[in-house]
């Protein structure tokens, strides 16, 4: 039988130093646990417009379609500030989520015990923190109809349509009701059914899921606002949250700064299953390409090599491995390595991305 294929898109900025760091992980696996992967390679973002004049190519969206899971570092920087909104590195990574309909984006925010004094927050309100925000990611107002920028009368206007159906509340709906299952049963959702229509039929149609197919976990509600303060006073009251495409944009990057660094978070962007029973999946870290670092060494490969774990638990039924990763960071994380992202206070020894990798490796060494 062949081997699971994993499409590597490393993208801009960090995100091939960090995506580096993935492929050490990838050798240890295939020459210390006999688990190989066919690797294939592409570009997304300001590289792929650089080279193709576009941020993703038919043929990189073929391949992506193709993959048993994609693996994405980071798109965009400064120097394509200027670019026309079609052909922005953003444009494609969004062409990847709508295309292979990843409806479902599991965030993780999850406080390492070893990071809980470099949160903002204080460290009992963050120490042990484990919670998952489920964030709808094909629909909403980052794609509906209409949208742009129109002339009427003497002066321009800016128009984006927030836009759900049904359908697309009620799956996403029943991904965050079965991680719950996984974990400690617990949903929130959060709208704006007090100002929004697209809010009230989302709180409806979360509560008809629930109540028909998922009676057994407990369901709550919140606005987005108030569970946005909710998040940042006491956020150990959730499990998971699940929110539309934008309050889930804005929500989770909250959730991340809880956890002390944006550089330690990972991502999995989950769609239907495919003939083979995988789902479509795309992983990604939650930070950005961090441009003004990139190249120098310094970036924080945690994120990435986090995303990475995610793919071997969610595509490839590989909790063991994945498990055995998210040990060897908290190991190393208690250590005392810090790339210079988690350089705080409390001093720490500095290493560099190269050496994070490979102090994370020596751990799982460690672990067989
Ligand atoms: C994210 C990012 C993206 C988004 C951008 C880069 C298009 O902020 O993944 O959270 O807004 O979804
Ligand atoms: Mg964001």
């Amino acid at each position: 039988m062949a081997n699971p294929s994993i499409l590597i898109l490393a993208g801009d900025g960090i995100g091939p130093e960090v995506m580096e760091e993935v492929k050490k992980i990838i050798r240890w696996l295939d020459a210390r646990r006999g688990i190989a992967f066919d690797l294939g390679e592409d570009l997304v973002g300001g590289c792929s417009y650089d080279a193709h004049g576009t941020p993703l190519t038919d043929a990189a969206m073929a391949r992506a379609q193709e993959a048993d899971a994609v693996l994405l570092g980071a798109v965009g920087g400064p120097k394509y500030d200027a670019l026309d909104f079609s052909v922005k590195p953003e444009r494609g990574l969004l062409r990847l989520r709508k295309e292979m309909d990843l409806f479902a984006n599991l965030r993780p925010a999850q406080c390492f015990d070893a990071l809980a004094d470099f949160s903002s927050l204080k460290r009992d309100v963050v120490a042990g923190l484990d919670i998952m925000i489920v964030r709808e990611l094909t629909s909403g107002v980052y794609f509906g109809e209409p949208r742009g920028i129109f002339t009427e009368g003497n002066e321009r206007v800016g128009i984006n349509t927030q836009r759900y159906t049904e359908g697309e509340i009620a799956r996403v709906a029943r991904s965050a009701f079965d991680l719950a299952r996984k974990r400690g049963n617990r949903v929130c959702s959060m709208e704006k059914a007090n100002v929004m229509e697209s809010g009230v039929l989302w709180r409806q149609v979360v509560q008809e899921v629930h109540d028909r197919e998922y009676p057994d976990v407990e369901l709550s509600h919140m606005y987005a606002d108030a569970g946005a303060m909710q998040l940042t006073r006491w956020p150990k009251q959730f499990d998971v949250i699940v929110t539309d495409n934008l309050f889930g944009d804005l929500l989770s990057d909250l959730a991340a700064m809880l956890t002390g660094s944006l550089g330690m978070l990972p991502s999995a962007s989950l769609g239907a299953p495919m003939a083979n029973g995988r789902p479509k999946a795309l992983y990604e870290p939650v930070h950005g390409s961090a441009p003004d670092i990139a190249g120098q060494g310094k970036a924080n490969p945690i994120a990435c090599i986090l995303s990475f774990a995610m793919a071997l638990r969610y595509s490839f039924d590989l909790g063991d491995e994945a498990s055995r990763i998210e040990r060897a960071v908290e190991k190393v994380l208690a250590d005392g390595l810090r790339t210079a992202d988690l350089m705080g206070p409390e001093g720490g020894t500095p290493v560099s991305t190269g050496a994070m990798g490979d102090a994370i490796i020596a751990a799982m060494d460690a672990s067989l």
